[in-house]
């Protein structure tokens, strides 16, 4: 399936595929079961701010639990490589890599979801091909692409942000809200538009009213998937 032909957008299906990973075979749609996930790739192995990444991806493992997210890598480099390179990371960042690494050395994922680097000329491998930019996919339990991000490859991400996102698409999928600018888990978030101010009443006792399309209200105690 080409990617130009069917771009992947915000509520697309997030296409299944099968892949070789660090932690064996995987049907992705399997592989994310009845949890949400995060899908990112990153541009190859052994390279420095790959592997400062992988660190701080490996660092906040807790919280992806809490949230019921898996987290999956993946790099246009085959498994031997990936082995080899977890040990670095590991080493370097004092951390234990445990979430696994998808083998994409014949860029078939990478050109599924449309990864691979197209400007930055510097990003590529031995041959000439493109390595892939730093995408994000952030995926629900139904399968439904509800954050994508790209990165080019000089930049690594703050993977703070994207829990800020999965937190905030958590809650917002339970209550009727939104979150505001720079929220983070814990603030006052915002009462959805579609909500009347009768049913506000109701449902966020106490809200408070900035402009009539401007409300707010304390944090449901429903916090984002434990
Ligand atoms: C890096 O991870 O440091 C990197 C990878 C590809 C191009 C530029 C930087």
């Amino acid at each position: 399936m080409s990617s130009e032909r069917n771009p992947l957008r915000l509520g697309s299906i997030a296409p299944n595929f099968d892949a070789q990973t660090t932690q064996g075979p995987i049907k992705f749609h399997d592989f994310i079961g009845n949890s949400w996930a995060i899908l990112f790739s990153h541009p190859a192995d052994f390279t420095p701010v790959c592997t400062t990444e992988l660190g701080v991806v490996a660092r906040l493992q807790t919280k992806f639990d809490e949230r019921n997210v898996k987290v999956i890598g993946l790099s246009a480099n085959d498994l031997d490589s990936h082995d080899k390179w977890i040990q670095d990371i590991n080493e370097v960042n004092n951390v234990e890599v445990k979430f696994p690494i998808i083998a994409d050395a014949d860029r078939k994922i990478s050109t599924l979801y449309d990864m691979l680097d197209y400007q930055d000329l510097t990003n590529l491998d031995a041959k000439g091909i493109p390595f892939t930019v730093r995408s994000v996919f952030v995926i629900d339990p139904k399968k439904t692409i509800r954050l994508t991000l790209a990165y080019p490859a000089s930049t690594g991400r703050n993977f703070d942000e994207i829990l800020r996102v999965v937190d905030s698409l958590q809650l917002g999928d339970k209550n009727r809200i939104t979150t505001p600018a720079n929220w983070k888990n814990g603030d006052d978030v915002i009462v959805h538009p579609s909500v009347s101010n009768d049913e506000a009443a109701k449902i966020f006792p106490g809200f408070r009213t900035v402009k009539p399309y401007l409300r707010f209200a304390t944090q449901p105690t429903d916090k984002p998937s434990a």
